[in-house]
């Protein structure tokens, strides 16, 4: 965090002020007014203290914040109003300086600096997607050479550039667009995984929060789980389930949050995305299983997080479409090119960004253009066979009516083929997955 900057030139208040902050926090009193224009936007925020403004000046005020700066506090004297207006005419914030206004003045600047903070994540997201996207611009060109020949109709390069993504290119350089966060639980989750935490410890865990509590009691009661009595406690539904897919549901309960969009237009696509998701994520864990893979990775997580990329530009377009800075009228065709044709690198960069293991980011990147993965492992070969497996099983974010002539083959295709699937075993594989969507999918609503 840049330091906060205390601009006095009467030091013993300024030494008042600057024992508000904890020792984390980086202070540095300014005394003149060229140092402060030297450095304004070296710092988190400015507390003016108001000798400073007295004898400086608003003139000299007025010229310091023409430029982009940082957030401005002043202590103005109570009695002075025009002061007052001034300061706030160009854009400076004031607290009176009443007895005890430091109580006043902490509270502020622990907002302003939390403000400042989750700014300064924002633009690094910002800027870590946009180097993203000039990879993507000029994969764009070198993917109209490469035939990639691929089984799954969705990875068809685009015939050209579509507009919705110079668009969205547009306003992410501008800094307009807000990223999904990481659910915290599930990383909390892994970290007591990793440390070697017993049922009890998650337990006491997983108590903290009522909502994922109860919906791991009722997929433990589903019929997929039940045993003889009913569980009516998390301890109980914990040791139905085991660890491992206590573990996965609470996965797909925290992801099951993310699909929210505030523009209706979309959510039949969020809804679909989401289902084809938690398919893809059991028919990667029935995968790992039938063909005892062992992988290193839970396949349920990996498939549950394939599509996020998607996720990602669905709830991109839609905020832009809703705050207007895209138009309205973009075909659903177009759109769903677009997502399909870049969901692999913006999924992958998500992914770094909240710093999954590497073979979910490959996974994101080359589930769906297995040519383009520098090696082919058996993770990336089960979440590609998962995806083509569900979308022929219907769960998929096309409309039915569209996709009378894309059937796929399953068996004839890349991941089939190296993992050494026949028509009987994908039969099981469908049966399997369909089972377990019919039954566990509205426990996730
Ligand atoms: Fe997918």
């Amino acid at each position: 965090m840049k330091p906060v900057f205390i601009a006095s030139i009467d030091s013993k208040e300024a030494q008042k002020i600057s024992e508000i902050f904890t020792k984390e926090q980086k202070v540095a009193i300014i005394e003149s007014s060229n140092r402060l224009r030297a450095i304004l936007n070296a710092s988190a925020m400015v507390i003016l203290e108001h000798s400073f403004y007295a004898k400086y000046g608003l003139e000299y005020f007025k010229g310091l914040l023409k430029k982009p700066h940082p957030p401005v506090l002043m202590i103005a004297p109570p009695d002075n109003i025009q002061v007052m207006v001034d300061i706030m005419e160009i854009g400076i914030r004031f607290i009176p300086k009443v007895p005890d206004y430091q109580k006043l003045l902490r509270l502020i600047v622990n907002n302003t600096l939390s403000q400042v903070q989750e700014q300064e994540q924002l633009k690094q997201n910002v800027l870590s997607l946009q180097l993203r996207v000039e990879e993507l611009e000029k994969a764009g060109s070198e993917q109209d050479d490469r035939q990639n020949g691929e089984s799954d109709p969705e990875t068809k390069p685009p015939e050209e550039k579509g507009n919705i993504l110079d668009e969205i290119i547009f306003v992410f350089k501008r800094g307009e667009i807000e990223l999904p966060t990481l659910p915290q639980f599930g990383i909390k989750f892994q970290e007591m995984m990793n440390k070697g935490a017993n049922i009890r410890e998650i337990g006491e865990l997983l108590k903290q929060d009522m909502a994922i509590s109860s919906k791991l009691i009722s997929v433990s009661n589903s019929v997929y789980y039940r045993g003889v009595v009913e569980n009516n406690n998390l301890s109980q539904a914990i040791s139905r389930l085991g660890l491992k897919d206590t573990k996965r549901y609470v996965d797909a309960i925290c992801n099951r949050s993310l699909y929210a969009t505030k523009n209706k237009k979309f959510l039949k696509f969020l809804e679909r995305l989401w289902e084809h998701s938690l398919a893809c994520a059991y028919a990667s864990q029935v995968l790992d299983e039938s063909l005892a893979l062992g992988l290193e990775i839970d396949a349920f997580t990996l498939g549950l997080l394939h599509d996020i990329g998607k996720l990602l530009l669905l709830q991109v377009i839609g905020d832009l479409q809703k705050s207007k800075k895209i138009g309205d009228n973009i075909e659903s065709s177009e759109l769903l090119h677009t997502i399909s044709s870049y969901h692999g690198k913006f999924g992958a960069a998500l992914l770094k960004k909240w710093k999954f293991p590497e073979d979910f980011v490959r996974v994101a990147a080359y589930h769906n253009n297995l040519k383009a993965a520098d090696s082919i492992s058996k993770d990336l070969l089960i979440v590609h066979f998962a995806n083509l497996m569900v979308k022929s099983m219907g769960f998929r974010l096309k409309d039915q009516a569209d996709i009378q002539q894309e059937e796929i083959d399953l068996e004839d295709t890349e991941s089939a083929r190296r993992l050494g699937l026949n028509a009987a075993m994908i039969d099981e594989f469908k049966q399997k997955v369909s089972g377990f969507m019919n039954e566990i999918t509205g426990l996730f609503m």
